[in-house]
């Protein structure tokens, strides 16, 4: 093998130039030319390809987003735009690929897999939502950030008693908000996967003001199936007392990677790269009861939903119900 390449895809997240920094130094040490396709699958397409070197890679690890650029393509959903980035590998004498990126990206990764690239998958994203891996690289990070900012707007709220409704991102995967509700000790956490109504939120923001809670919290995910900027309003009007809404999302994907996900990017580079080089594609890495392990493409898109962490909800709802916090 002369020549592999990475590539950043779908939404960036926190520990993607940990990986690239990873893969740079370590195909530099074997002798083969690392490459970074720009601009996730796009750059596939438009053969933007560039040759990684060691000052490049020197001072990014600490950095959040992706250096090489990230991002999602439409395009790579049909065959004939996967065959092109396919032959444009070839074109290069690209002997592999690694994937960094989340659900959409996976997909994309047994497409060009079908079409003869050899490739391999590590998860990144911040929603968690690759249900075959314990953890994606970002996620970790993403939890850290929203407390962090949680953290700072309840000191806001907190001083005239005001409520917070604060919206993370996770699309389908309720992981980051239940994740930041734990954290932040919040009085309600919405999810999907909870099936969470405004009546359901409503009583659970009662008993917080019963208990005297100044600043009762409601941590609320993605794609839950009603507005949640409109939540605020219902719950003031329903409780009589002044609620606020802040939207977390961006600041929760920015920032840089935490200690978990370097190492979890570390990892999961240096175990990807010896699948590539002992030949091996389709397959993607992740990570059970701390151990890395390699699963076939097929069973990853197919991994059924995590169960909910009944555990954590029961939590959020005792302590909801305790005294004043
Ligand atoms: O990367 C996944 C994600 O962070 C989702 O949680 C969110 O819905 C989406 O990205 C937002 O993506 P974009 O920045 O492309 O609008």
């Amino acid at each position: 093998m002369k020549k592999i390449a990475i590539v950043c895809s779908g939404g960036d997240c926190q520990g993607m130039n940990v990986g690239v920094k990873v893969f740079t130094q370590i195909c530099k040490n074997i002798r083969i030319t690392p490459i970074a396709v720009i601009g996730g699958y796009r750059g596939l397409i438009d053969c933007n390809f560039s040759e990684l070197t060691e000052e490049f890679v020197a001072n990014i690890d600490n950095l959040g987003g992706s250096i090489i650029k990230s991002g999602r393509c439409a395009d790579f959903k049909e065959d004939k735009f996967v065959k092109i980035g396919v032959e444009n590998l070839k074109k290069a004498n690209i002997d592999g690929l690694i994937v960094l990126g989340g659900n959409g990206s996976f997909r994309g990764l047994k497409s060009l897999n079908d079409f003869g690239a050899k490739v391999i998958g590590i998860p990144a994203s911040i929603d968690n939502d690759l249900f075959f891996t314990a953890k994606s690289i970002g996620f970790e990070t993403a939890v850290n950030q929203a407390t962090k900012v949680v953290d700072d707007v309840k000191q806001s709220m907190k001083s005239s008693d005001r409520g917070l409704v604060v919206k993370v991102m996770g699309r389908d995967c309720g992981d980051i908000a239940l994740q930041t509700a734990v954290s932040t000790l919040a009085n309600c956490v919405v999810m999907r996967e909870l099936g969470s109504t405004e009546n359901s939120i409503l009583k659970d923001v009662r008993s917080a003001i019963e208990n005297k809670v100044d600043c009762p919290v409601v941590v609320v995910s993605e794609n839950i199936g009603f507005n949640v900027e409109k939540l605020s309003e219902f719950l003031e009007k329903n409780t009589g007392k002044e609620f606020r809404f802040a939207d977390v999302g961006y600041l929760a994907r920015g920032g840089a990677p935490g200690n978990a996900d370097r190492v979890l990017a570390t990892r999961f580079t240096c175990f990807a790269l010896n699948l590539i080089l002992q030949g091996k594609s389709g397959l993607a890495v992740g990570i059970k009861n701390n151990e890395i392990f390699a699963e076939e493409i097929e069973e990853v898109l197919s991994a059924k939903e995590r169960n909910i962490n009944i555990e954590l909800i029961d939590i959020i709802k005792v302590l909801n119900n305790l005294s004043k916090r």
